[in-house]
């Protein structure tokens, strides 16, 4: 066992810190006041490879492993958690479901430019009655012969407004049950296919999210990804390495407000001395490295199963759960540790604090991540 990180993942890991505290922190408090993110700023994540990560790079991506990716994940997510949940849904949900169960043709005409961030993409699962109970997919595709016809509304989609391709799924056989379920590669401005205003959000606030609407969009039967019949299948399969993009996300969120705390707690002085020097307040510090750094272990061994080809349904689901965990706690003693300070936005504690709730609740609910894990357990 070796819990050292090679030259190679070090490189990777200096790179991501260098753009996001040059590139990411300027501007930052006032993305998420606005709620914008630039498309320059995307094509900068993009032009690093930071859009298609673990890509192949016969299909435009860098090649990387799983700990480069959340390596990247968490130094972006220290800063700028809404920059990264763009580049995790590019690269876990949309690039990866692509890559794994595309044909040659999709991942040729689509593919190229996702892991490029020429192009950015979405995926669309969760429906205004189908959230954690995924499989109640109201959403239809009406098999026609030669294409579908989908109808039906997808709610809360990162990358909502931006995305150029969307992932989609939707019943196509009530009957069937999850078995009836297909996903489909839909392109933006296909007719019939509308995007709703943005959602105004809580944290995550630069990343766009919208309800999507889909009236009569004819879509071509080779859209269609994977078998008949496989779209629950590859829905999970893809959110299980989406887990682990997310719990790096969390990691990363709780880690930078963690670094803040501390250098604050080194500054700021009370009762004649630094504030890191009362227990009440070293102990909080102790406490916040210790889960920060158990976090970090159930992530890496996450991404590492990813890496050696073993099953990674339960790692990813046990590293989102406790590192969300972690950060929605460490986010608030962060916040306590800056004391008046921290309720103000020039300090960033608190917007990682807003941040951080996300972390509990999309890619699966904490309460999803121990269906998953009990169910594990259970099955042995
Ligand atoms: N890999 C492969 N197959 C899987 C699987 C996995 N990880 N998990 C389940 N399946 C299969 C099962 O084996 C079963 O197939 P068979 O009947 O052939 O054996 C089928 O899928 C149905 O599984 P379940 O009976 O377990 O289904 P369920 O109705 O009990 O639901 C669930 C399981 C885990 C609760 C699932 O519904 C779930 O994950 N819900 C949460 C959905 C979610 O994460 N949504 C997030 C939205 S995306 C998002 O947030 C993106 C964003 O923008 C940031």
């Amino acid at each position: 066992m070796d819990f050292n990180l090679t030259e190679e993942h070090l490189m990777i890991r200096d790179a991501a810190r260098d753009f996001a505290r040059t590139e990411l922190l300027p501007g930052v408090i006032e993305r998420d006041d606005k709620q914008q993110f630039p498309q320059e700023l995307v094509k900068k994540m993009g032009d690093l490879g930071f859009m298609g990560i673990m890509v192949d790079p016969k299909y435009g991506g860098s090649g990387m492993d799983a700990i480069s990716y959340v390596l990247i994940m968490e130094e972006l997510s220290k800063i700028d958690a809404s920059a990264s949940v763009m580049v995790s849904v590019n690269n876990s949900l949309v690039c990866y479901g692509l890559e794994a169960f595309g044909t040659e043709e999709q991942k040729q005409k689509y593919l190229t430019k996702l892991a490029t961030g020429e192009q950015i993409g979405a995926f669309c699962l969760s429906e205004p009655e189908a959230g954690s109970d995924a499989t109640s997919q109201r959403t239809t595709a009406i098999d026609m012969g030669d294409h579908y016809v989908i109808n039906g509304t997808k709610n809360w989609i990162t990358n909502g407004g931006r995305s150029d391709v969307y992932l989609v799924i939707a019943q196509t056989d009530r009957e069937k049950g999850h078995r009836g379920i297909n996903a489909f590669i839909v392109e933006k401005g296909m007719e019939g296919f509308d995007i709703g205003p943005k959602e105004d959000k809580l944290g995550i606030r630069g990343s766009d999210t919208h309800t999507l609407q889909f009236n009569d969009v004819k879509v071509p039967k080779e859209n269609r990804i994977g078998e008949d019949g496989f779209g629950f299948k590859f829905a999970m399969k893809t959110l299980s390495g989406g887990r682990i993009g997310i719990a790096a996300q969390a990691l990363g969120i709780a880690s930078g407000a963690y670094e803040l705390a501390l250098k604050y707690s080194k500054e700021r002085k009370a009762f004649g001395t630094e504030i890191c020097n009362h227990q009440a307040i070293a102990f909080k510090l102790a406490d916040m490295y210790t889960e920060i750094e158990a976090a970090r272990m159930l992530v890496m061994k996450a991404a590492w199963d990813k890496d050696q080809g073993n099953n990674y349904d339960m790692s990813s689901a046990m590293a989102k759960l406790y590192a969300s965990k972690v950060a929605m706690e460490q986010t608030v003693e962060a916040v306590q540790i800056h004391g008046g300070n921290g309720f103000v936005k020039e300090y960033h504690v608190e917007r990682l604090m807003r941040d951080a709730k996300i972390t509990q609740i999309y890619e699966g609910t904490s309460e999803i991540q121990k269906i998953v894990i009990s169910r594990g357990v259970i099955k042995g």
